[in-house]
């Protein structure tokens, strides 16, 4: 077969099969603390979670049922086995889940990326999802190369503000009405982390 010339002038920021050659990593967060491949043992506590009304203030994409979750995470899978993204349980080492954290929207051509989390309501406050985030910004730009995450927030959401910028994700922006939750359409604050930029290297 003749290869098909690539459309695009300039290399990729990521080599295709960068991520995907090997398994999901288990990435660790601090001393206790891990990101890891959802379980299908995970299903209950994932599902629980979205009952949570702060997580269902903040995040309108919901499971319905267990049955939902496992799809869920059949797609997480295939989101990696097709580089698409990645998808962690944020957990003790012990097992039990702490929160979620996942990376999506992959675009190796420019090398972005973007971060999404929460933390249930008996884990908040303990610095989870700093850590967490912080973790994943780690992985993905001095692992796999990219070179920008980013991560947007409805502006009332201070403490994912928060959590953005303790984990060296500058504010950028305002996107307005570029979300619509359940009580109406809200601004959304546009955070990004660079490759060069982390904190300690300029
Ligand atoms: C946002 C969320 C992920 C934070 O998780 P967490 O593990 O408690 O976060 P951390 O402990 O790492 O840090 C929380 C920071 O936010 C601050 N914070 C917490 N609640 C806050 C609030 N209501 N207003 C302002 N700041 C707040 C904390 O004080 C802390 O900052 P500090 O260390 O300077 O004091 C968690 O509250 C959550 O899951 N909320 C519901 C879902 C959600 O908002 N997801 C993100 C959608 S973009």
């Amino acid at each position: 077969m003749v290869p098909v010339p690539r459309a695009l002038s300039t290399p990729p920021t990521v080599l295709p099969g960068t991520a995907c050659g090997s398994p999901q990593p288990v990435l660790p967060a601090a001393p206790g603390l891990v990101l890891r491949p959802w379980q299908p043992a995970d299903a209950p506590a994932f599902l629980a979670a979205y009952q949570d009304p702060e997580i269902r203030r903040w995040h309108t994409r919901r499971p319905h049922s267990e049955a939902d979750v496992h799809a869920w995470f059949d797609r997480y899978h295939q989101d990696w086995e097709r580089e698409r993204g990645a998808h962690w349980a944020v957990a003790r080492s012990d097992g039990e889940v702490l929160g979620r954290i996942a990376s999506g929207s992959w675009d190796f051509d420019d090398g972005i990326a973007g971060v999404s989390y929460w933390v249930l309501p008996s884990a908040r406050g303990a610095g989870v999802a700093t850590l967490a985030v912080t973790a994943l910004a780690a992985w993905a730009l001095e692992e796999i190369g990219f070179h920008r995450l980013q991560l947007d927030h409805s502006t009332r959401n201070r403490a994912s503000c928060r959590v953005a910028t303790k984990s060296g994700f500058l504010l950028e922006g305002t996107k307005r009405g570029a979300a619509v939750h359940d009580d109406g359409r809200h601004d959304m604050h546009l955070h990004a982390r660079l490759r060069e930029t982390r904190p300690g290297h300029g």
